[in-house]
């Protein structure tokens, strides 16, 4: 059994789909509710088990790097005072977790992040999240739950995939499953094997409906793997790519979560899941 120690944030990003918000905040700052995109995330990683967080940055990022780091002003200012347990919950992060980070020197995509995070990682496997994908359970974390699937194939990733409907498959990276023989009876229908995946396929050439979303198990040897790929026409590395030949050696496998998932690197995927976190605390 391997255990997952670490988990990588990779928020290099643009934000380009929310500018012009986006110019001097990270999106990953962008609040549902009171808490930061990038705080849900952790406290998700947290919840798996995982306490060090490795965040490949970018230029215009500082205000991660403070977020998670003691403000002792602000700590002198609200102690013994009845707004200290405003506090309560990033306090709770900064203690529980250590964090790390790199700097993305040039923003070449999400596979190119993944790489820069190796300095970070070491030769583990490790969890991805990316934290505009932001996801609501009842239950266990998705990626708890990834974990857990992962005890039984320590040798092999994980990403997790949900259901879109075909207007959507170009936005994706879409796979093409085929049942794991042998599977434990309670995953049958939730984990299978990944023949082939394309990133953001047209209609016609999508194999399926099946999107990755922002979660993953990954085994070290993707490294040297993102290094052979190339980038896309559009210059950027897509990890969609690099985990393709894992998949072509029956190494990869979709896992269909249980829980929600909300888009919130999307205006409009944002506003959804402001309402739903809102409706759920009754403040709507
Ligand atoms: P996205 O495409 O969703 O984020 O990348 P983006 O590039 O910030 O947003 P848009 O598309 O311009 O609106 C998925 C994740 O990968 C990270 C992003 O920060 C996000 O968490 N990423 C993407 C990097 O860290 N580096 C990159 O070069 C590209």
């Amino acid at each position: 059994m391997t255990a997952i120690n670490k988990c990588l944030f990779p928020v290099a990003g643009y934000g380009t789909r929310f500018l012009p918000a986006t110019k001097a905040i990270p999106k990953e700052m962008f609040p549902i509710l009171n808490k930061p995109l990038l705080q849900h995330g952790v406290e998700e990683a947290l919840s798996a088990g995982i306490n060090n967080m490795a965040i490949v940055t970018g230029r215009g990022k500082r205000a991660i790097e403070d977020h998670f780091d003691n403000a002792f002003e602000l700590e002198a200012q609200l102690k013994n005072t009845p707004n200290e347990h405003y506090l309560k919950d990033i306090r709770n992060v900064i203690e529980k977790a250590t964090f790390s980070y790199v700097r993305q020197k040039k923003m070449l995509g999400l596979g190119d992040a993944i790489s820069t995070g190796k300095t970070l990682i070491g030769n583990e496997a490790f969890a991805v999240i990316l934290p505009d994908d932001l996801c609501a359970n009842s239950g266990d974390s998705v990626l708890a739950q990834m974990i857990e699937l992962h005890k039984d194939y320590p040798d092999c990733c994980i990403v997790a995939v949900e259901e879109v409907s075909k207007e959507e498959v170009g936005k994706y990276g879409i796979v093409e499953i085929e049942a794991i023989s042998n599977i434990a009876k309670n995953m049958q229908n939730f984990a299978f094997k990944i023949t082939n995946m394309i990133e953001k396929p047209t209609q016609k050439e999508s194999p399926s409906n099946l999107a990755i979303i922002g979660r993953y198990i990954l085994t070290p040897d993707i490294f040297d793997i993102l290094e052979k790929t190339n980038p896309d026409n559009n210059g950027e590395i897509q990890i969609t790519d690099a985990l393709l030949a894992l998949a072509k050696k029956g190494k990869v496998i979709a896992y269909k979560f249980k829980g929600k998932r909300f888009d919130c690197g999307s205006v409009k995927g944002f506003v959804v899941a402001t309402n739903y976190f809102a409706k759920a605390e009754g403040l709507i």
